[in-house]
This record gives C-alpha cells, sequence and structure tokens, in this order.
C-alpha cells in the first residue's frame, strides 16, 4: 500500500491558508497576462507552418478541437488550484489525492514536458531570430542552423542559436533574474500587439480562393494538426505556480487560467485564417517562420520585420517560465526526497536552485541544439496531454474521497467534464506519431524504474513512517 501513500491534504489547505507567508499581491489581470506569457509562443509562430501543411486551410478547426481539449482539462485544473492554493502544479495536487506513485510518474512526465518544451520553444526561437538577422544581411552557416535532419536535402549538424539562447537564459535564472511580474507584462504586451498587427496587416490580403478547398486531407488532416498545434496551448496550467501569491486565488485562478485561454483560442483561429488566406497553404514546406513569412508573401517586408522582433521576444517569455516551472518541479521533488538533495540546494548567494537551474538548462540546450523542432515538440504533447488526463480523473477522485472540502471553484459537470477532457486528450493522443508514443513508453519505464531504485525508499514520507 506505501505505493499509494499520500500526504496530508488538510495540512496543506492549511499552510496555504496561513497569514506570513509569500506577499499576496497578484489580481485576476496579472493571471490573464501571466497565462498569456506562458501561452503565446512556438506553437502560433512556428508550428503553424507543420499545421497548415498538415490540415490545410481546415488548421482553423485544429486550434478549435485543441482548444476545447483545453478547456476541459482548465476547468479540473482550475478546481485544483482553487481547493489547494499552493505551489508546485499537478505534481503536489496528485501526491494528496492518488499517492506516491502517480504522484512520481506525473512529476517525472512534467520533467519531459517543461524540459522539452523549452528546447522545442528554444529551437523555435532560432528560426525567428535567424530570420530577422538575415534581414540585416546576416547568415548564421547552414550548417550550424538547425538540428540534423531538421532541413530536408539540407546538411545541418547543429542547432548553434538554440543552445545559445538556452544557456544564456539558464545564466540569467540561475543568478535569480526571474521574469518578474513587470517584465513579464510588458513582453507581453509586445506580443499581443505583434498578433494582432499581424491580424490587422495580414486581413487585407486575403484571397479565400486560397481557403479552397477547405479540408485537403479530411478529419484525419484536422485531428493530426490539432495534435500538433495543441502545443501552442500549453502553459494556461503555469498560472497555478502562482496560487501563493494572489489575492483571491478561489476566485481569480479560474479567471486566469480560463480567461488566458480563451483569449489566445480566439487570436489563434484568426491568426491562422489569415494565414492560410494569404498564402497558399503548401508554401509552408520546410518554413520555420510561417507567421512573417505570410506577410513577406503579401509584400509588407516591414511588419514582417517586426512580426519576428516580437515573436523573438515572446518565446522568450515562455522560455523562462518554462524552465522556471521545471526548476520548481525538480526542486518540490527533490525536496520531499524522490531525487537527490542536491538538486534542492539553493546557492547562499543567488538564491536560486543553481545547480538544478544549470543542469536543466545544459541538457535541455542540447536537446534543442540536436533534435528537429517536430520531435520535441510531439513528444511534449503527449506529456502534456497524459497530464491532464490524470488532473481530470483526480477530479473526480477527490470529489468521491473528500466531498466536504471546500471548494472555492467547482468544475461544472462533474463526472462528465473531466470525462470529455480525457476523451479528448487520448483522442488527440491517438493521432500523435507512433515513434512519440515508443519514446514516452520509454521515459515512463525509465521513470518506474528510478522510483522502484532509488526514490521509494528515499522518499521523505517513507522515511517518516
Ligand atoms: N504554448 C507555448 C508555445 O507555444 C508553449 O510556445
Amino acid at each position: 500500500m506505501s505505493l499509494f501513500r499520500t500526504k496530508n491534504l488538510d495540512n496543506m489547505v492549511a499552510s496555504a491558508a496561513t497569514p506570513g507567508g509569500l506577499k499576496k499581491v497578484l489580481g485576476p489581470t496579472d493571471l490573464i497576462l501571466m497565462g498569456i506569457g506562458a501561452i503565446i509562443g512556438t506553437g502560433i509562430f512556428v508550428l503553424t507552418g507543420a499545421g497548415a501543411l498538415t490540415a490545410g486551410p481546415a488548421l482553423t478547426v485544429s486550434f478549435i478541437v485543441a482548444a476545447i481539449a483545453c478547456g476541459f482539462a482548465a476547468m479540473c485544473y482550475a478546481e485544483f488550484a482553487s481547493t489547494v492554493p499552493i505551489a508546485g502544479s499537478i505534481y503536489t495536487y496528485s501526491y494528496a489525492v492518488l499517492g506516491e506513485l502517480v504522484a512520481w510518474m506525473i512529476g517525472w512526465d512534467l520533467l519531459l514536458e517543461y524540459g522539452l518544451a523549452t528546447s522545442t520553444v528554444a529551437s523555435g526561437w532560432s528560426g525567428y531570430f535567424q530570420s530577422l538577422m538575415a534581414g540585416f544581411g546576416l547568415e548564421i552557416p547552414k550548417v550550424l542552423s538547425a538540428a540534423p535532419g531538421a532541413l530536408p536535402g539540407v546538411q545541418t549538424y547543429m542547432n548553434l542559436p538554440a543552445l545559445c539562447i538556452m544557456l544564456l537564459l539558464t545564466w540569467m535564472l540561475s543568478l535569480g533574474v526571474r521574469e518578474s511580474a513587470r517584465v513579464n507584462n510588458v513582453m507581453v504586451i509586445i506580443k499581443t500587439v505583434v498578433v494582432l498587427l499581424f491580424i490587422f496587416v495580414g486581413f487585407k490580403h486575403v484571397a479565400p480562393a486560397n481557403w479552397h478547398p477547405f479540408a485537403p486531407f479530411g478529419v484525419n488532416g484536422i485531428m493530426s494538426a490539432a495534435a500538433v498545434v495543441f502545443f501552442a496551448f500549453i502553459g494556461f496550467d503555469a498560472v497555478t505556480s502562482a496560487a501563493e501569491e494572489v489575492k483571491r486565488p478561489e476566485r481569480d485562478l479560474p479567471i486566469g487560467i480560463i480567461g488566458s485561454l480563451l483569449i489566445c483560442t480566439v487570436l489563434y483561429v484568426i491568426v491562422a485564417g489569415i494565414m492560410t488566406g494569404i498564402v497558399p497553404f503548401k508554401l509552408f514546406e520546410g518554413v520555420d517562420h510561417p507567421v512573417s513569412l505570410a506577410l513577406q508573401h503579401a509584400g509588407e517586408n516591414w511588419f514582417a520585420g517586426w512580426i519576428d522582433l516580437g515573436a523573438i521576444l515572446g518565446m522568450t517569455t515562455v522560455i523562462l517560465v518554462m524552465a522556471y516551472g521545471q526548476t520548481r518541479i525538480i526542486f518540490a521533488m527533490s525536496r520531499d526526497g524522490l531525487l537527490p538533495a542536491k538538486l534542492s540546494t539553493v546557492h547562499p548567494k543567488y538564491g536560486t536552485p543553481f545547480f538544478a537551474t544549470w543542469m536543466v538548462g545544459i541538457v535541455f540546450g542540447l536537446m534543442a541544439a540536436f533534435v528537429p523542432l517536430n520531435v520535441l515538440a510531439e513528444l511534449v504533447n503527449i506529456g502534456t496531454l497524459a497530464a491532464f488526463c490524470l488532473v481530470s480523473v483526480a477530479v473526480i477522485v477527490l470529489r468521491k474521497k473528500r466531498p466536504d472540502l471546500k471548494r472555492a471553484f467547482r468544475c461544472p459537470g462533474v463526472p462528465v467534464v473531466p470525462a470529455i477532457a480525457v476523451i479528448f486528450c487520448l483522442a488527440l493522443m491517438s493521432f500523435l506519431s507512433a515513434i512519440t508514443w515508443i519514446a514516452f513508453g520509454i521515459w515512463l519505464a525509465i521513470g518506474l524504474v528510478v522510483y522502484f531504485g532509488y526514490a521509494r525508499s528515499r522518499s521523505k514520507l517513507h522515511v517518516q513512517q
């Protein structure tokens, strides 16, 4: 039964309510901006190219399908976040509800999600960086411009800009230069303006003929593209990590989570519609900066340069938030005794988990340098979709186990809504490629080996018992 030992939920709820912890300063607008800060990035600026090739103009529908899966899961997240408003995301929740083994597997899964998400976004960042540099006549040697095998027919050895940005941001994070709410807000405004700029400038260049045929690859194409562009929505869960710093968590967390998701969905659907309306979708083949390409195609080179710049800034914040989330989860798992204690040591001068931050930065920087972006994105998606399924199941379990618990936000229609979330997430997962499933299976198998070989006997709960 020790596999299912749980942390004490009542203690967790009580500690979150104790005054004197982190300052409670964030309101609903901050949370929505934080959500948008973590959401808008590589998904919309880069993966829309591959998505358009897979679904055709029906990419707009793919975005809606992915948004529905996220929306149902978001309501489950919101219930948890408002019941147990403490940092640590679903790893912490599941430790209290589903037991240690499930929590470990979720934590292990989140390491994959957050870690590879930073690599994926760094590699998307690199595409826009190179497009911007090319505007100034500066070219990075082709062999150093992308991961091996990323550009069909072109010999490439590594993605040097992606590695450099990862190391640079790791250095900043390790010194404690974390995205402060104000810097984040400025960046969010810049990237939202860039997206709106694309919409207003691109709108008049739409040639509706490009939308026909609308769904050249049928339902299969729409679902396969949805499984990839799902990446564009990842990040709304990051709002929950601020739970302890929110003024009225029970009201504001659900507003932050669902609000940021709604705004991004509307923007994404419009951007996808305009992109595929300006450029015949086949022209996105092998393009790693499709949004600015669409404006270049329309002859709006000046605006295209601004899109490049906005995308670069926007993706930088996503990397920061994801890398930060990654170190937080490693920190929490290490503090619980499940990972080596060194990973939760704090640097005496900088007050940051220095060792964990550099370890993450180097490992995932190398992944960004040597693994093509589409492979990385699919792996992130499968990991996240699996985590969403577990959160949804956990909501049902907690309702049964602890009907008495005060829930400031109640996910409507339990168990139907969580069940729909699970069905949508499983459906999207089924459209990911076989190689992604195999890699995910191997990652989980390694996780089980590490749990039984290392973590189980060192867990603080085990040691206390
Ligand atoms: N949603 C984030 C992005 O698209 C991860 O970059």
